[in-house]
């Protein structure tokens, strides 16, 4: 019988963990979260990058910075092919870690089969429908964001496409990788690890979130309380 090779399987498990982004272009935020040590990225739109208050790519570059291994989207804003073929590469060359973001329209779905022959990474945003995932995979987007808090906004389940598309990619074998966006609170980030997405980005108030439990600061407060009430040391004492 063939041994399994366990190195392959970790490095497998690995490559399919979930990936956590920040979506903001709060220079600051994403310095926060990077010091945490589980940022694998940002996502960044129009809509955030004009709340920054700073231009595009001092901000979009300061953010490669702090994030030397992560993938760092940032968006084309024309909507004619030739204008978003010129803004898609002048984006690109700024830094090796950028991907190319573009919207789900007709000329947006050309331009990722373009940068996909060129091997430039995308992300495809604004998705709502699996049919429109569909488009997206079929151009070689490296990343589909799925919107989901758009959606629950007007009364209906985001979750929904979501789950839709990552059965799609896993059924017919595509490349890309299905990121739940516009996520709202924590429960979107669970829902999504439950559904087999490959990323969630989220503000960052969320990510913070993530961490918080009132059981857990009870029980530190109780562990701390007793140490103390003992009168222990870690180290010796002097
Ligand atoms: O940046 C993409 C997406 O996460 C934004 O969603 O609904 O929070 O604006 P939203």
């Amino acid at each position: 019988m063939d041994t399994v090779n366990t190195d392959s399987l970790v490095l497998l498990s690995k490559l399919e963990v979930m990936k956590l982004f920040v979506d903001t272009g709060d220079v600051e935020e994403v310095r926060q979260a990077a010091e945490w040590g589980i940022l694998d990225g940002v996502t960044t739109n129009p809509t955030l990058i004009a709340k920054s208050g700073h231009g595009f790519k001092e901000t979009v570059l300061k953010i490669c910075d702090l994030v030397p291994d992560g993938e760092i989207s940032a968006e084309v804003v024309a909507t004619d092919y030739d204008t978003m073929l010129k803004e898609a590469l002048e984006i690109h060359s700024w830094h090796p870690n950028i991907v190319v973001k573009v919207p789900l329209i007709e000329p947006g779905v050309r331009l990722v089969k373009t940068l996909s022959d060129k091997d430039i990474k995308t992300n495809v945003t604004l998705v709502f429908t699996v049919s429109q995932a569909l488009m997206a995979a079929k151009a070689g987007a490296t990343f589909i964001s799925n919107f989901v808090g758009r959606v629950d906004d007007i009364s209906d389940d985001g979750m929904n496409a979501v789950a839709s598309t990552v059965d799609m990619v896993n059924t017919y074998g595509f490349d890309s990788q299905v990121l739940v966006a516009s996520v709202r609170h924590p429960l979107h980030v669970v829902k999504a690890l439950e559904v087999g997405a490959h990323i969630s980005t989220m503000p960052f108030k969320i990510m913070a979130m993530l961490f918080k439990h009132p059981l857990t600061d009870a029980g530190l407060k109780r562990f701390l309380a007793d140490w103390d009430e003992a009168g222990l040391s870690i180290f010796p004492k002097a």
